[in-house]
């Protein structure tokens, strides 16, 4: 079959989107509203692009009315958010952390998550994950203006906190300790268990 995005709803060619390109990596993010409400919500449109400076990009996407997220509003008032580790023992947490909850309300609050002062950005961070980038945004990139339209926020990460218990002996990131998950199609996520390795060619 074909799907030609000209005849197809926008609700539908998100949806072909999110099952085909997996499984996709989630930005856990707290941001700061500009009187100080900590809001917390994952995003899966997301990787790091570069190292020098190093890059991060994720989408808040407009609502299906067209509306900024939370996360999308803070940034453009503060220019600062955090990154941090998704993991198997959070996702019930992260997955809580995407309910719609009203603006004045912090999603970090209500799931009873601690949170401590970042070096770098005014954004806390939270406490007890693996990782945490401290980032502040070079750019947003509104593409389009619609529902579910995407808007890439670009962040320089500035500072990067880990938890040395995800360290192998070799003081590399060891895929099994730091056991990160990613989304799938669906309601579908997996987990980063069924490792194998391969050499890159010289
Ligand atoms: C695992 C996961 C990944 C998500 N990825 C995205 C995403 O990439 N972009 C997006 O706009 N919403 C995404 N969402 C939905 C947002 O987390 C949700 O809309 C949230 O309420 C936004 O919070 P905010 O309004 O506090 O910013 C995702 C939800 C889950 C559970």
């Amino acid at each position: 079959m074909q799907i030609d995005i000209s005849e197809t709803p926008v609700l539908q060619t998100y949806q072909w989107l999110v099952s085909l390109v997996t499984p996709r990596p989630i930005a856990w993010v707290t941001t700061q509203s500009a009187t100080g409400i900590v809001n917390l919500a994952p995003f899966s449109f997301y990787n790091t692009f570069g190292a020098n400076p190093p890059v991060v990009v994720f989408s808040p996407v407009l609502t299906q009315t067209g509306g900024k997220k939370d996360t999308l509003s803070n940034i453009e008032q503060t220019g600062e958010f955090v990154i941090h580790a998704a993991t198997q023992r959070d996702v019930q947490a992260i997955n809580a952390s995407s309910a719609m909850v009203p603006s004045e309300e912090s999603e970090v609050e209500l799931l009873g998550l601690k949170t401590v002062r970042s070096q770098r950005v005014a954004v806390p961070r939270l406490a007890d994950v693996p990782f945490a980038m401290e980032c502040r945004l070079r750019q947003i990139v509104p593409i389009g203006d619609g529902p579910i339209s995407a808007n890439l926020v670009i962040g320089e990460v500035l500072m990067i906190h880990v938890d040395e218990a995800i360290l192998g002996k070799d003081g590399k990131v060891d895929p099994l300790k730091l056991s990160a998950v990613a989304r799938l199609g669906g309601d579908y996520w997996c987990s980063s268990t069924d490792l194998f390795e391969i050499k890159r060619p010289g």
